[in-house]
Formats: structure tokens, C-alpha cells, sequence
């Protein structure tokens, strides 16, 4: 899908952070932009904040864990913009748990956005791509989403399952020949409030448990390389590039594969699990 402008862009997650991102560089392609999210007010700013640009845009209130929800959009943007040429499947929630004290609420919480998200995504808006001919599906993942690094569980086993599904996707529709492509961001470090809106996003009561000062210390260490990381439009950006290239994999920290490369060495050498 070389030529973007006048098509139409679906992004979850789309009033904040990454997902605002992409919006905003959809946005400056010359696209018409559905922004969807279930916060009101991040929404409608971003929204405003695209018109104002001159940008056709529409805001839909969507939580992506819920099936009807997620087709309520696909319908709400059929019936604003009469197509669908790409979906981003990008909201998503994460909080830093040692595996053990992580509660059941929380697995189900996590998985249900990070993972059912993306799925049904790829299952409610892949037949209306197929039947109109053309079409570009993307999911967001993470690097969490190629190496399982210590406190973030729930979060790693929904992002490789985001790999894993935008992988055989790709795969099954070149083998049939399809019309639509689909590709996956992983982002490294991102300076977006994906912390402040997990946890009061956040549907336990239970106060997410701690183990004890060193689990402390590696949330801390999140928090400050998401503080300095990447600027979200840069990331918009990358998204829109593959999109335009039909490029599968889109990384924000090339760099960072390095770890990925050296589990897999220590995998074939030594049958050795690294650090992380
Ligand atoms: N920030 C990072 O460093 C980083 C790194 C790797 C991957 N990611 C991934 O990027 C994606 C975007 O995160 P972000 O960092 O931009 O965070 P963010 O909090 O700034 O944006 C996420 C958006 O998703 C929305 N959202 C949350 N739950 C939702 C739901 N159930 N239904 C609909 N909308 C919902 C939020 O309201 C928010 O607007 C997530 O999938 C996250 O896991 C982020």
C-alpha cells in the first residue's frame, strides 16, 4: 500500500501515547483517521487536535477486551467513512509483578487486552479488508514481546502472543495470496502515561504485589527508561512507514535485538537461559 492519502486509518488506543503517534502521522499522510479508546477525554482532545490540522477525523469509544465493542467500531467507521484500509491494534496496559504474586485478576485483565485485543482486531476487521481488496493490519507488541524479561509475566506471555499471531497471519495470507498484509511494531522504550493509565486502569482491588526492594528497583528502572525514551510521534512515524513499504517488522530500538540475538546463541550453544 504505497499511496496512503485519502484512505482511511483505524487505531486503537489512538488518545494517548504510541496510538496518538500514529494517529497524528496517519493524520499528516493525508488520511482520514479513526481514533478509538476508552478514555472520553484523551479522545476528543486528540480528535479535535487532528481536525484542527485539517484531518477527517472521528473518535469511537471502544475497549478492545470486549468482542461487540470491538465490532461496534468496525461498524462506526463503515458507516463514517465507507472503508478500512488499515487497523492499528494497539491499546494496551501493562503493570511490573514478580510472576508469583501476580493475581489471577490481573492474568485475566492483561491477557484480555494485550492479547484478545489484537485477535479480535485481526477477526473483525480482516473479512471487511478481504472483501474491499486491500488492506494493512498492524499490532503493538513490544521487545517484551521477543525476550521475557523478569516482572512482567502477564505482559510478556500477551506480547509474544501478539508476535506470534501477526506472524502467522502474514504468513497465512501470503500463502493464500491475500490482498492484506499485516505487520507488527515492537517498540523498546517509549515516553508515553502507559504507567499512570494501568494502574488506574487497573480492575483488581488488590494492591499489585511487590517482592519486597528488588522488584522495587526493576519497576523503578521501567519508569525511568520509558521517561527517556523515544518521543511517540517518532514511532507514528515508523508505523506509517511500513505501512506504505509493507514492511513486517517495525522497531524502534534496533539496538536492543541484540539481547534477543544472544538468548538465542546461549539457546543453540548451551541450552543456557541469559539474563534479563
Ligand atoms: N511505552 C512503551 O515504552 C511501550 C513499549 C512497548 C510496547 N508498548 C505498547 O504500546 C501500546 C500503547 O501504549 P502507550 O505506551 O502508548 O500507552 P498509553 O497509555 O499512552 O496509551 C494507551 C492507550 O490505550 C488506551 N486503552 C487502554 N486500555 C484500553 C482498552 N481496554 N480499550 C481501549 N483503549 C484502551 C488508553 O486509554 C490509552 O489511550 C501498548 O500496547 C503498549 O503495551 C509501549
Amino acid at each position: 500500500m504505497q499511496d496512503v492519502r485519502g484512505k482511511v486509518a483505524v487505531v486503537t488506543g489512538g488518545a494517548s501515547g504510541i496510538g496518538r503517534g500514529m494517529a497524528r502521522a496517519f493524520a499528516g499522510a493525508g488520511m482520514k483517521v479513526m481514533v478509538a479508546d476508552r478514555d472520553a477525554a484523551m479522545r476528543d482532545e486528540t480528535v479535535q487536535g487532528l481536525r484542527a490540522g485539517g484531518t477527517e477525523a472521528e473518535g469511537c469509544n471502544c475497549d478492545v477486551a470486549d468482542l461487540a465493542s470491538v465490532e461496534a467500531l468496525a461498524q462506526a467507521t463503515l458507516d463514517r467513512f465507507g472503508a478500512v484500509h488499515v487497523v492499528c491494534n494497539n491499546a494496551g496496559i501493562g503493570v511490573p509483578t514478580p510472576t508469583h504474586k501476580l493475581n489471577i485478576e490481573d492474568w485475566r485483565w492483561i491477557i484480555d487486552v494485550d492479547l484478545w485485543g489484537p485477535i479480535y482486531g485481526v477477526k473483525v476487521f480482516l473479512p471487511v479488508m478481504e472483501e474491499q481488496g486491500e488492506g494493512h493490519i498492524n499490532a503493538t507488541s513490544s521487545l517484551a514481546g521477543l525476550f521475557a524479561a523478569q516482572m512482567m509475566g502477564a505482559y510478556n506471555v500477551a506480547k509474544h502472543g501478539v508476535v506470534a499471531l501477526m506472524a502467522t497471519l502474514e504468513r497465512d495470507l501470503r500463502g493464500r495470496k491475500s490482498p492484506v498484509r499485516a505487520s507488527v511494531l515492537c517498540p523498546g522504550p517509549i515516553n508515553t502515561n502507559i504507567s499512570r493509565h494501568s494502574v488506574a486502569y487497573r480492575p483488581s482491588k488488590a494492591k499489585p504485589k511487590a517482592d519486597g526492594e528488588r522488584s522495587g528497583r526493576v519497576a523503578a528502572g521501567i519508569q525511568a527508561s520509558l521517561e527517556a525514551g523515544m518521543d511517540p510521534d517518532e514511532v507514528g512515524l515508523l508505523v506509517l512507514d511500513a505501512v506504505q513499504r509493507d514492511r513486517f517488522w517495525v522497531h524502534t530500538h534496533p539496538e536492543m535485538l541484540r539481547g534477543v540475538e544472544l538468548q538465542v546463541q546461549a539457546m543453540l550453544d548451551e541450552q543456557r537461559l541469559t539474563k534479563g
